[in-house]
């Protein structure tokens, strides 16, 4: 039995948008720092020969979108035997919190772990991405960039963690899923938002201000262009036909919040993906008073708090978080014959 604990990213420039045709490529690069306060676990054990694979969610998720990966990731991988695999996460699953980006990327690399060969980074950046776009962001740790083009370094490390110690706060508003998913909410904006094109041009602006914050060490540069990002890509969503609106009321009062604590002189700046929490950023030594104002904001769940996380890790033993879970039988179904 293998674990491996992976931890999620929040982006600062978006990947919002595919390319069309296959290969879940990006329509264009993404900048994300990866969060070491949000993590997930994928526990894989080899099955009995002639068995079937058997995958599962704790708490429940997409079932068949796990079994579809863990077939294709076998094949390439070139694992024989059939597996029995786990996901859990430590923060609420499927509400704008990017679990299956540290879900797909803590599986890739315990499957990696198994795998006969020795796979390379940037094969395991490629396997990640066919189980959620973001996912291959999450196999690297600190400030990481991923541009179209399947080939060697799309998936790159712009800084390490210990590069800059930020704090991230993330506003939790509503603990549900999220109405639409990531994937479908991309296709729609690409399809029927008339501000799509101009969204993929400013991001091209945002990556060069971001990547110059990153290397200078520049909050307020960082913030404004991760803030406008952010807006843009939600601006774009909403321009799509049905609109896409992720956020609620209690996520615009957090967004005002962030703006009232930078007239106050805190230089804090929000970021949302597609649901309805709140991400953000600040100095560490800010933090103790970001946190306290957004868990003042009325709806605002609970605050958790992150620092820059780095890369995916294994071992034969469950992280503390994910205990309950260490003995075998997953709450998933059999699926399919073993690949
Ligand atoms: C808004 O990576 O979840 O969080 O590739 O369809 O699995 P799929 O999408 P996913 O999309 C993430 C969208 C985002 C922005 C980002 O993380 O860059």
């Amino acid at each position: 039995m293998i674990w491996a604990v992976a931890h999620s990213n929040v982006a600062l420039v978006k990947y919002w948008g595919r390319a069309p045709g296959p290969g879940h490529q990006p329509a264009g690069t993404s900048v994300s720092l990866t969060l070491d306060g949000l993590a997930s676990g994928a526990r894989v054990e080899e099955r009995p020969a002639g068995s079937a694979d058997r995958v599962g969610w704790d708490p429940p998720g997409p079932v068949a979108e796990l079994s579809r990966f863990v077939t294709l990731a076998r094949a390439r991988l070139g694992i024989g035997h059939p597996l029995d695999v786990l996901i859990t996460s430590n923060f609420p699953v499927a509400a704008g919190l990017a679990s299956s980006a540290s879900a797909y990327a803590a599986l890739t690399t315990a499957l990696a772990a198994l795998a006969p060969g020795r796979p390379s980074a940037d094969g395991l950046a490629a396997l990640a991405r066919q189980g959620s776009g973001s996912a291959c962001r999450s196999m690297l740790g600190g400030f990481v960039q991923w541009r179209p083009g399947a080939d060697a370094g799309a998936v790159t490390q712009l800084a390490p963690p210990e590069h800059w110690p930020l704090a991230v706060l993330v506003a939790v508003t509503d603990a549900g899923p999220k109405r639409v998913p990531s994937r479908e909410g991309m296709l729609r904006t690409r399809a029927t938002s008339p501000f799509y094109e101009a969204w993929l041009t400013a991001g091209g602006v945002d990556l060069t201000v971001v990547r110059e914050a990153v290397r200078a060490r520049d909050l307020p540069a960082l913030g404004a262009a991760t803030e406008r990002n952010a807006l843009r890509m939600h601006a774009a969503a909403l321009g799509a036909e049905p609109p896409l609106l992720y956020w609620e009321a209690t996520t615009v009062s957090v967004m005002r919040e962030v703006w009232r604590l930078r007239e106050d002189g805190v230089p804090a700046f929000f970021t949302v993906d597609a649901g309805p929490q709140v991400k953000v950023l600040c100095e560490p030594a800010d933090a103790d008073r970001v946190e306290r104002a957004l868990a003042g904001v009325p709806g605002v769940l609970r605050v958790l708090r992150s620092r820059p996380g780095g890369a995916p890790r294994t071992g034969p033993e469950p992280p503390s978080w994910a205990a309950p879970h260490a003995s075998p039988g997953p709450p998933g179904d059999e699926k399919g014959p073993a690949a």
